[in-house]
């Protein structure tokens, strides 16, 4: 490790990871796409160093134990919830911390929920769809 670069440890999806010889600056994203190549994460994620600590799920670790689909992934794939695809592992992620807070979300509180989600195909009517169903079910 040279003087301007560190190394750390982050737990993702469950597992630990050795960052080594990183930039204190580098974002999580960069460590997560290109260190660790798990690259549903799209740009939004700050310093990878600020999260040391932290337990950080993405959308690679979130599944059920067997591998299988939650019900949040199945309500998105009932509805048609994506198109392209860009935004959804951000949609899913954050529809699944919002009905974990919350699982008796109106729609005025999904549509609040999801305002830092930005799509440029759906429309969004088939995404709150899908995380309406998934609230309502109770599941998430
Ligand atoms: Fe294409 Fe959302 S499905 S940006």
């Amino acid at each position: 490790m040279t003087a301007d670069r560190i190394s750390y440890r982050l737990t993702v999806n469950g597992t630990a990871h050795e960052v080594r010889d990183a930039w204190p600056h580098e974002t999580l994203l960069h460590v997560l796409r290109f260190r660790l190549g798990l690259t549903g994460t799209k740009y939004g994620c700050e310093l990878a160093a600020a999260t040391v600590g932290s337990a950080i799920t993405t959308i690679e670790g979130y599944n059920n134990p067997n591998g299988s689909l939650t019900p949040l992934q199945r309500a998105f794939v009932k509805h048609g919830a994506l198109q392209c695809g860009y935004c959804t592992p951000g949609f899913v992620m954050s529809a699944a911390a919002l009905i974990a807070a919350n699982p008796e979300l109106s729609e005025d509180d999904i549509r609040e929920g999801m305002v830092g989600n930005l799509c440029r195909c759906t429309g969004y009517g088939r995404i709150i769809a899908a995380i309406k169903e998934a609230a309502g079910d109770g599941s998430e």
